[in-house]
């Protein structure tokens, strides 16, 4: 059991939560690296699949990693684990970076406006699975990325950073993936930043200049 840390008020704790290969969560990490002062410190890995992929990488990282299998536990009591692990860290927001595994109710509502995801698509558009198939049969012009904050109904919580993929003629789900993958690559790290900021601001920690209330709306 961890014991109490001391909080830094110009950075926000952040929990990943992967369940694959980890390359959104990479992102986040990168981004973070590449310029120190952003307002938000990655302090947990944490899996409900101990075999992921993301976890090699999080541990090359040096990222503190969680990991437990959800088989043959219900969902509330998974979930009980994982909120202790998050508090006995002092984190703050978590982010969904490819999180197969659907949230319980209680653990959103304990963690409310406090839980991003980023999913494929551009956001009220084809929530769940099968994303890039689906906006191409539909003869969509564009795909896309959203990252929003989670709230009980899935894929459906308020939208805080969007960006659009352009189809092309002919074009492949997969080849699609890959072009939205590369997008969620630049617009989760960023929306991450911008609400990290927000919360900082508004416990009047950093020097961000920007005095506007978490944009959880
Ligand atoms: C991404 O496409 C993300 O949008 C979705 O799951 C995938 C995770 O990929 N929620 P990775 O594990 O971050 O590489």
């Amino acid at each position: 059991m961890a014991g109490p840390r001391p909080i830094m008020a110009d950075k926000v704790r952040v929990a990943v939560l992967i369940s694959g290969r980890g390359s959104n969560m990479l992102a986040l990490s990168e981004h973070k690296r590449r310029e120190p002062d952003r307002p938000y410190e990655i302090v947990l890995a944490a899996s409900n699949v101990p075999e992921a992929r993301g976890l090699v990488l999080a541990r090359r990282l040096g990222l503190p990693v969680w990991a437990k299998s959800h088989k043959g536990m219900e969902r509330e009591a998974f979930d009980r684990l994982l909120d202790a692990e998050l508090r006995a860290r002092d984190v703050e927001i978590v982010a969904l970076a490819g999180y197969m595994r659907l949230l319980s109710d209680a653990f959103v509502a304990a963690w409310e406006g406090r839980i991003l995801n980023i999913h494929p698509s551009l956001l009220p558009a084809y929530k769940g699975l099968d994303t890039h198939r689906r906006a191409i049969e539909a003869g969509d012009a564009f795909a896309g990325c959203t990252v929003h904050v989670v709230t009980p109904a899935l894929d459906d919580g308020p939208v805080v950073a969007q960006a659009p993929v352009r189809i092309r003629p002919r074009e492949t789900p997969e080849a699609l993936a890959e072009r939205v993958l590369a997008e969620e690559h630049r617009l989760y790290p960023q929306a991450l930043e911008d609400y990290c900021r927000s919360i900082v601001a508004a416990r009047g920690g950093g020097d961000s200049g920007h005095e506007d209330a978490p944009p959880a709306e």
